[in-house]
């Protein structure tokens, strides 16, 4: 009886399994799981046993990581004259009929032996840990902070939060107050991009009598979603170690599931790749909250995407080498990011310099979110500089350093949300370089 049920069980997941490696999978367990109530395993493509860290060649440059990125290699570290990232084997074999030159290639378990969130870093916030700090920020200030949910995970039993900080408005009441967004972990393994939206809303409240930042808080409207992918989070940290786990958990890399650009060059129809797209533009129930959630807020003017790691600070296009076709724009855009990399030591390029990839969240904000009304966005891939620094998992010393860095930039794309045009004359109360004089006006 017993080895019956187990069999059962076994034949249950398997069939969960298969379920969400298939493309054409609609989400709904339901009916195949009828009584027992699992977590969704995550597809075989998701071991750290089989999927590799694979250094490659980049003698040209920049066309070798297109060409490794278009092969469905997620790239997460960029040096001169070569590159590393994450893939599956047949990536791997991809790219290297593509003619990219492969120097190594060992799985993520021989590259980082068996590592633990829990003992070690237990100091970062597991969904469960990031839902009490929500309510507690909620709480301490029920005049600026209301906390909601704008809908479920894939597997339907998590939150994604959104804090909201603003005087006046809460929940999902309108506001014309200029808007910002911060986002957080759309990649499983990043967490300390949950950390950092995370301590934003933290230092907001706890600085609110500080004139500027009283400031803001009386004339923006601040919101906050900390954990863009919680399933993919509490899988990545299950059983006391960690998955290097990148997706949502029915495989999809978000950060390509969104519809501007969806489907062109460096994002993978494979379901099995570290970059697969998804089945079609929004089709995960995590970018659908994202996008309705925008899309409701017209007064959203600037987002910032965090990831990690590689120290960047990086803005549209992603998908094309050219650059937006909106000149004082694009003057702002370098602006803020030459400002921003005084702040925080990270480098400011165009998301394409890095590689081609698209359908990420910044060429949807930036080229459809609200139609004629462009939101400026930024993706920053936050502290380590490379993997020396601990890749993915930098310990629990990076949280306060990489805050630290954070604080300032965070402050000057909520102060620059009424019109971020005037980063090009260096007009913002929290920018390190003193603004240019106006013309005619004389030095003092
Ligand atoms: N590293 C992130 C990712 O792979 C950011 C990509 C930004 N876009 C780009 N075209 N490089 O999703
Ligand atoms: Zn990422």
């Amino acid at each position: 009886m017993i080895t019956r049920i187990l069999g059962l069980v076994v034949a249950l997941l398997a069939a969960n399994a298969r379920a969400i490696n298939d493309p054409r999978f609609d989400g709904k367990t339901g009916d195949l799981l009828p009584t027992v109530k699992i977590e969704a395993p995550t597809p075989a493509s998701s071991d750290v046993e089989t999927r590799v860290w694979v250094q490659f060649a980049t003698p040209g440059g920049k066309p070798a990581r297109d060409l490794a990125a278009d092969s469905g290699i997620s790239i997460e570290e960029v040096m001169p004259g070569q590159a590393a990232g994450i893939a599956t084997p047949e990536a791997v074999d991809r790219a290297r009929k593509a003619g990219v030159k492969i120097l190594s290639a060992i799985t993520l378990e021989q590259r980082f032996g068996s590592l633990d969130f829990p003992e070690k870093d237990s100091i970062y916030h597991n969904y469960g840990e990031t839902k009490v700090e929500l309510e507690k920020i909620a709480a301490s200030a029920p005049d600026l902070v209301s906390l909601f949910s704008i809908g479920k995970s894939f597997q339907k039993n998590k939150d994604l939060f959104v804090l909201r900080l603003t005087r006046g408005a809460k929940g999902a009441e309108p506001s014309t107050k200029p808007g910002i967004v911060f986002l957080g972990t759309h990649h499983a393994r990043e967490h300390l991009s949950t950390e950092i939206p995370l301590m934003l809303a933290k230092y907001l409240v706890d600085n609110r009598a500080q004139p500027e930042i009283a400031r803001l808080l009386d004339t923006r409207d601040i919101y906050i979603i900390p954990m863009v992918n919680p399933d993919g989070v509490e899988y990545d940290i299950s059983d006391g170690k960690y998955h290097m786990q990148r997706k949502n958990m029915a495989g999809v890399d978000l950060n390509r599931n969104y519809s501007y650009g969806w489907g062109g060059p460096g994002a993978s129809d494979n379901p099995r790749d570290e970059t697969y797209r998804g089945p079609s533009a929004f089709s995960e129930p995590e970018t659908q909250a994202v996008k309705a959630f925008i899309e409701a807020r017209k007064n959203l003017k600037v987002l910032l995407s965090y990831h990690t790691f590689s120290e960047l600070i990086l803005y549209p296009w992603g998908g094309t080498n050219n650059p937006i076709d909106d000149k004082p724009a694009h003057d702002a855009f370098v602006a803020m990011g030459a400002e921003m990399g005084k702040m925080t030591g990270y480098t400011p390029q165009q998301s394409s310099a890095l590689y081609i990839a698209s359908g990420d969240t910044c060429d949807w904000a930036w080229g459809s979110a609200l139609g004629g009304k462009k939101i400026f966005p930024f993706t920053f891939e936050l502290t380590p500089k490379s993997m020396w620094g601990g890749g993915f998992y930098p310990g629990p010393e990076a949280i306060a350093t990489t805050f630290q860095a954070n604080i300032r930039p965070a402050l000057y794309l909520i102060d620059l949300a009424d019109n971020p045009l005037r980063a090009t004359r260096g007009q913002s109360a929290f920018a390190v370089t003193p603004a240019e004089p106006k013309a005619g006006e004389a030095l003092q």
